[in-house]
């Protein structure tokens, strides 16, 4: 049975779909059936990021009753894709989120929910139709404080939250110290990703950015992939290879898989 991960965040621009797709592509390359759903229905995009440009039929179809949810979907790779319509303006039911992707989910292993930055339906429509929620902020005031809202929402819906990731990170001391975030969303860092212009090569290309090996933000979303689904990312580690002590999120995340696996 799949379990259902929504990537949220109330804010546009912070990562929430670059993730979904670095992270679904991280689970795929380790063996996992990954399934990815556009669920950002008023200005989808998730497709235009893997060069699904003009499906034939969408999740908009299948929330308008339209279509059965198993036609919508379009095999890439090495995972699955649910687009929606850049166009369609119709009226649909977003909360039927939920039971459209109970179909699927004896097909996959993890079902990830890319959803939009406005706190509409279709947002709430992601909320419900997740197993847990991942947060994406970046480190600054503004998107800290729809992050902080972003959590609040999800806990009022009993949606449990795995944690955040950091996105567009600088390393710069202007930017809100990592565990400064953590300790004001009060939710565990999972993953810093740095801002790299590597992101937007691999967008350009229609690529996951985890295939780009030598990057730390794409084995960040690998080890990130690797502990929700119980294990250790084996890498070589530079921090541990110098006694160094490991990251905050390098804690977490072995926290979060000793807790839930063992
Ligand atoms: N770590 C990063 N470094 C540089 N650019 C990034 C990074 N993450 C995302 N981007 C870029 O920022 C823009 C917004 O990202 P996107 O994933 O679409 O955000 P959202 O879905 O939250 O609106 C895209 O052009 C994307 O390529
Ligand atoms: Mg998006």
């Amino acid at each position: 049975m799949a379990k259902v991960i929504g990537i949220l965040s109330l804010k546009g621009g912070v990562g929430k779909t670059s993730s979904v797709v670095s992270l679904g592509a991280a689970m795929a390359d380790l063996g996992k059936k990954v399934l990815l759903v556009d669920a950002n229905l008023s200005a989808p995009n998730l497709g235009l990021h893997l060069n699904v440009v003009d499906p034939e039929k969408t999740l908009h179809d299948v929330l308008k009753g339209e279509a059965n949810i198993t036609e919508t979907i379009v095999n890439l790779d090495n995972f699955d894709l649910i687009p929606a319509s850049i166009f369609n303006k119709s009226k649909l039911n977003a909360l039927k989120l939920r039971d459209k992707l109970n179909f699927l989910k004896d097909r996959y292993d993890y079902i990830l929910i890319d959803s939009s930055p406005s706190l509409t339906e279709e947002t709430l429509a992601a909320i419900l139709a997740s197993d847990e929620i991942l947060v994406v902020t970046t480190p600054d005031v503004p998107t800290l404080s729809m992050t902080i809202k972003a959590i609040k929402v999800a806990k009022q819906r009993g949606t449990p939250i795995i944690g955040m990731i950091v996105n567009k990170v600088h390393d710069k001391n202007f930017e809100i110290p990592i565990r400064e975030v953590e300790k004001s969303a009060g939710v565990p860092v999972m993953a810093v990703i740095p801002h790299d212009v590597g992101v937007l090569k691999a967008l350009s290309d229609f690529e996951p950015y985890t295939h780009d090996n030598n990057s730390r933000g794409s084995t960040e979303y690998k080890k990130l992939a690797a502990a929700l689904m119980g294990q250790k990312y084996k890498s070589f580690s530079f921090r541990e290879m110098l006694g160094l002590t490991p990251s905050l999120q390098d804690v977490n995340r072995v926290a979060f898989y000793t807790s839930v696996f063992q």
